[in-house]
């Protein structure tokens, strides 16, 4: 889960910075031209089969530990001590993951179905900036995107974690280090993806 993690927390690094190509604010030029430029782009396009391999692995993988975390406690505690430490999103991964792949498909559906529909199967020409517009100008998937950022933040901040926990590096002050650098990341790529649809919403972007 941990390696598969890492190349997700770096896509979306990659994925995040292409669109933020959007606050160019020239009517989506610039940023329909990257978009256009990464999908005429065979090596991207090869890296999007590693992509998706990395997602659906992560996924399986996810779901697994899921289901021996609940085999492990068939007989559930009377009353949970948790303690103190271990925050209320550690113990809903398995939701919070869930909720995140109904956003994930909500999300291909919008836009990468589009384009693809559009390369492969001579389907409409796609402005992903218009369709952008649409889709954040519109209260219900401007409330699901948010829904889907807040788990987006929650997952990563207890998966950045975990994953250096996974990796062994967890004496006392490279635990501090890391949790610092975790949050940083992860508040820094949430709130960077909420500034585009409530650009949109606020009308910040035309
Ligand atoms: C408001 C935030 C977001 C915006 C505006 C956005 C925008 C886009 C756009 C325009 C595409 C289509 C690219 C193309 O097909 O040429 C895309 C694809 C994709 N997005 Fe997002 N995205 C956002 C958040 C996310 C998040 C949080 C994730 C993952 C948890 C994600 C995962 C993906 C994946 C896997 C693809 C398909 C692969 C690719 O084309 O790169 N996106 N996104």
């Amino acid at each position: 889960m941990a390696l598969t993690g890492f190349f997700l927390i770096i896509y979306l690094i990659v994925h995040a910075l292409l669109n933020a190509l959007i606050f160019y604010n020239d009517d989506g030029k610039i940023f329909n031209e990257g978009a256009s430029f990464m999908l005429h782009n065979y090596f991207i396009r090869f890296l999007e089969i590693g992509l998706f391999a990395v997602f659906i692995l992560h996924i399986i993988q996810g779901l697994l530990l899921w289901q021996q975390n609940k085999a492990a406690r068939k007989i559930k505690y009377e009353k949970s001590n948790y303690p103190r430490e271990i925050k209320w999103y550690s113990r809903y991964m398995g939701w919070l993951g869930t909720f995140l792949l109904l956003f994930l498909v909500m999300h291909l559906a919008q836009f990468w179905a589009q384009t693809k529909n559009e390369l492969y199967f001579n389907g409409p020409e796609i402005d992903l900036y218009q369709q952008m517009k649409g889709i954040f100008t519109n209260p219900i998937w401007f409330t699901l995107y948010m829904i889907g950022l807040a788990s987006l933040l929650f997952h990563l901040l207890q998966g950045f974690q975990s994953a250096f926990q996974t990796f062994g590096i967890n004496n006392r002050r490279w635990i501090y280090i890391i949790k610092g650098v975790g949050v940083f990341y992860s508040v820094a790529i949430c709130l960077l993806f909420a500034s585009m649809p409530l650009a949109f919403m606020v009308g910040w972007l035309q």
